[in-house]
C-alpha cells in the first residue's frame, strides 16, 4: 500500500481489462501499478495513454513489483488458474473474472492455493452489487415471497459468427469451458443461485443452433430443483436475435419480481409495505438503463459494476473480513453450469 492506496496490476490486457482500469481508476483508495500480457506489446500498448503504470511482457518481473497490493485476472477463463497460481504464490491478492475457471477442480486448486498462501481471493460478480439486485435479495432474507415457488433467469443474447472467429480461444472447452451459459449466462446464474440457491439438481438440452466452427453450446435450457422446494428454469443463448436484456423472475407464494438488467419490471407483495411505492418509483418506472448489458455487444457494459466489486474487496482487505465474492461463492455458478452441461450429454439428471 502506498499513501494509503492499494496498489493494482491486471494480467491479460484485452477487452475487459480497460473496464478494470477505469473501476480501479474512479476508487479513491486504489490505483493501477501495471499491466501484464502474453502477447509482446501489448502491456506497451495498454499503459501508452496511462500515466506512471509499468507495462510488462515478463509475468516473474510484473510480480516483483512491490507495489502491487492486488492483481486482477482478465485472460481467457480457462487460462485464469496458472497465472493466479503464479500470483498467490508471490503473495499477491487476487480477483479474478467470471468464471472463476472452467471447472470446480481448477477453482479447488485456486482455494487451497490461497489457503496455503494466506492471501485474499475473489471473484468478480458485478450484477450482485446493484440495487436491484440488493433489494430482491433483502426481501428475500425477510422472506416477503412467502414460499419461493419458480426462480427463473433468462439471457437471450446475440453473438454474431464474427464474434466467435475474431479470438481463438472463444467457443472452446479448453478456454471458454463452455458457451452461452459459461460465458455469456453466468452472470445470471450466479444471481439465481445467491438469491434462490442453494441449487439440489438440474435437468437441461444444450445444443448449437446458431453458429458454426464453436465447440460448445449457443443455446441451453435447464429446470432446475432448489434445495428450499422452489422449481426454476434457466434458459440461455447466444443466438437470439437482436439480443434482449438479462432477466431473473422470482415468484413466491406472497410476492413476485422481475428483474431487467438493473431494473425492476414487477415489484408486487401481498403484504404491501411504505417502502414498495417508492421502489416502484425509482425502479419499476424511473431507472436508466447503463449501456446494453451486453445483449448484442460485449463491450456495452458499465464499469461501474466492477468498481463496486473492487471496493468490497479493499473494504474486506483493509477490515480483515470476507469479501462478498469469496471464491467458494464464485465456485457455485460453475458447478451449476457444469452440471447442466453434464445433464444435455446424458440425458440424465444430475445432483450437485
Ligand atoms: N465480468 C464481466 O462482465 C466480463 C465481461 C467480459 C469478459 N469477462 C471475462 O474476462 C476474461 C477475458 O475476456 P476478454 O473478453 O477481455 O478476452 P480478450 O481475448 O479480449 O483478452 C484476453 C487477454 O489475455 C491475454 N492472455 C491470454 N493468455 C494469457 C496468459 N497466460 N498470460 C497473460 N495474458 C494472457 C491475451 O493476449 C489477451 O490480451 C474472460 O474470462 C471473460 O469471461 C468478464
Amino acid at each position: 500500500m502506498k499513501n494509503g492506496k492499494y496498489g493494482f496490476g491486471i494480467i491479460g490486457l484485452g477487452m475487459i481489462s480497460s473496464f478494470h482500469a477505469k473501476a480501479i481508476g474512479c476508487l479513491d483508495d486504489a490505483w493501477l501499478v501495471a499491466g501484464f500480457d502474453m502477447v509482446p506489446g501489448r502491456a506497451a500498448a495498454f499503459c501508452k495513454d496511462k500515466e506512471g503504470v509499468v507495462p510488462y511482457d515478463d509475468l516473474d518481473e510484473f510480480l516483483k513489483n512491490p507495489d502491487i497490493d492486488i492483481v486482477t485476472v482478465t485472460t481467457p477463463s480457462g487460462a485464469h488458474m496458472d497465472v493466479a497460481l503464479k500470483a498467490m504464490e508471490a503473495g499477491k491478492n487476487v480477483i479474478v473474472e467470471k468464471p472463476m475457471e472452467v471447472t470446480v477442480e481448477r477453482i479447488d486448486r485456486l482455494i487451497e492455493c490461497a489457503r496455503k498462501n494466506k492471501v485474499m481471493l475473489s471473484g468478480v460478480f458485478q450484477s450482485r452489487f446493484n440495487e436491484v439486485s440488493r433489494l430482491v435479495k433483502k426481501a428475500i432474507d425477510e422472506g416477503r415471497f412467502g414460499k419461493l415457488t419458480l426462480c427463473d433467469a433468462q439471457v437471450k443474447w446475440f453473438r454474431s459468427q464474427e464474434y466467435y472467429d475474431s479470438v481463438g480461444w472463444r467457443g472452446t472447452w479448453k478456454l471458454d469451458g463452455g458457451g452461452a451459459l459459461m460465458n455469456q449466462g453466468i452472470h445470471a446464474v450466479d444471481l439465481l443461485q445467491w438469491l434462490c440457491g442453494p441449487v439440489k439438481s438440474v435437468m437441461a438440452f444444450a445444443d448449437t443452433l446458431g453458429h458454426e466452427r464453436i465447440e460448445v453450446e449457443d443455446t441451453a435450457a435447464a429446470v432446475l430443483k432448489f434445495d428450499n422446494g422452489a422449481i426454476g428454469v434457466i434458459e440461455g443463448s447466444t443466438a437470439v436475435y437482436p439480443g434482449f436484456l438479462k432477466k431473473l423472475e422470482i415468484c413466491g407464494t406472497r410476492g413476485t419480481a422481475v428483474i431487467e438488467e438493473e431494473s425492476l419490471k414487477l415489484w408486487k407483495f401481498i403484504d404491501e409495505t411504505e417502502e414498495d411505492a417508492e421502489i416502484c418509483r425509482k425502479y419499476v418506472d424511473g431507472v436508466e438503463q447503463r449501456g446494453g448489458g451486453g445483449a448484442s455487444d460485449p463491450a456495452s457494459i458499465s464499469f461501474t459494476g466492477h468498481a463496486r466489486c473492487f471496493a468490497d474487496v479493499i473494504r474486506a482487505l483493509s477490515t480483515g473480513t470476507e469479501p462478498e465474492v469469496t471464491a467458494q461463492e464464485a465456485r457455485k455458478s460453475v458447478e451449476i453450469i457444469t452440471s447442466i452441461y453434464k445433464s444435455a450429454a446424458t440425458g440424465l439428471l444430475v445432483a450437485l
